[in-house]
């Protein structure tokens, strides 16, 4: 990847709606096939960052070029040579696999045998072929995500945008689709995806963590993890907020993150730590679930760089 090919430009893109900023001077650069992820909570900015690279929505300063064609003066390019999938994708769900397929082919103005061609080579490329023929609505979640791929593919986009493409699918249809990109980035393709799982933003080449409209961090999966100097501490109790007040009276300034069902604490020392933490839950009389010490996971880096830049997250 090093002497790369930029496929998409964008500098101090900006974006607000009615006082509220979706997308606030974000810059980056992605390469010709990399799978760049970008991540970040409900509301960040996410899908309107994606909208605005697919010239869905025209920015209110910066700019942006996509495959060299600016995204401000070029958008019927772009919209020739990406794909995009948004948050909600629709299908027709009383038409077949094969009828939504052709209509993407028509919107896309492929000629009718170029359109059959290709539309044999997207189904067996998705492994939907023996499918073709069953109405898109009586298909499984994971399927009609894969047939919203396919009809993203018809017309051979270098670049892909998937706005949470796996959202809601089972994680073996996750593993399927992912397998798909793979395929896809093997043969060049560029993908660019929001994701809420942490898991495909650790299968990308790099990930942006988007936070109210701004990326404050972008590296490789391995280097935000190696920048984490620490080890973690997982802690599960049915007494989680007992069991974080106890602590942080030993310890005022410990760092513990609430992280669904368990606490995260974030030590030099975890061996030590740990020993002293399953006596102090002990002595208050904490009910222990677990206690074991584990590499620290993107979520983790994640929220400690919100702690350190101060954007007020526990
Ligand atoms: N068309 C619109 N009109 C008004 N406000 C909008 C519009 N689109 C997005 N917003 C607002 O812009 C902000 C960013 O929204 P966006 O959908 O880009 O976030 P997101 O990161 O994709 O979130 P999610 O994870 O929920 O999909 C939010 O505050 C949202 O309410
Ligand atoms: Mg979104």
């Amino acid at each position: 990847m090093s002497t790369s090919q930029i496929v998409i430009e964008a500098q101090n893109l900006f974006k607000e709606f009615s006082g509220i900023i979706a997308v606030n001077e974000v810059s980056l650069n992605v390469s010709k096939g990399e799978i760049f992820s970008l991540v970040g909570p409900d509301g960040a900015g996410k899908s309107t960052f994606i909208r605005l690279l697919c010239t869905i929505l025209a920015p209110d300063s910066g700019s942006a070029r996509v495959l060299g064609f600016d995204i401000r003066k070029e958008p019927e390019e772009i919209r020739r040579l990406v794909g995009y999938m948004p948050q909600k994708f629709s299908l027709y769900e009383d038409l077949t696999v094969e009828e939504n397929l052709n209509f993407y082919a028509h919107i896309f103005s492929i000629p009718l045998e170029e359109a059959q061609k290709r539309e044999d080579e997207v189904l067996k490329f998705s492994r939907l072929a023996p499918f073709r023929n069953k109405r898109a609505g009586t298909l499984s979640g994971g399927m009609k995500q894969k047939l919203a791929l396919s009809c993203t593919l018809m017309h051979s986009p270098s670049i892909l945008f998937l706005d949470e493409p796996t959202t809601g699918v089972d994680p073996i249809s996750r593993r399927e689709f992912w397998q798909l990109l793979f395929d896809l980035k093997a043969k060049g393709t560029t993908i660019f995806l929001a994701t809420p799982y942490l898991e495909e933003a650790e299968r990308s080449n790099r990930v942006a963590f988007m936070h109210t409209g701004r990326i404050i961090a972008c590296n490789t999966p391995e280097k935000f993890k190696t920048s984490f100097k620490e080890k973690i501490i997982r802690l599960k109790s049915d007494h989680l907020l007992e069991a974080k007040e106890a602590l942080l009276k030993v310890w005022p300034d410990l760092k513990i993150i609430n992280y669904g069902s368990e606490l995260r604490i974030i030590s030099g020392d975890v061996s030590e730590r740990k020993r002293k933490i399953s006596k102090i839950l002990m002595k208050n009389a904490i009910p222990l679930a677990e206690l074991e010490i584990t590499d620290p996971d993107l979520n983790d880096v994640f929220i400690q760089i919100l702690q350190e830049k101060n954007y007020g997250n526990n």
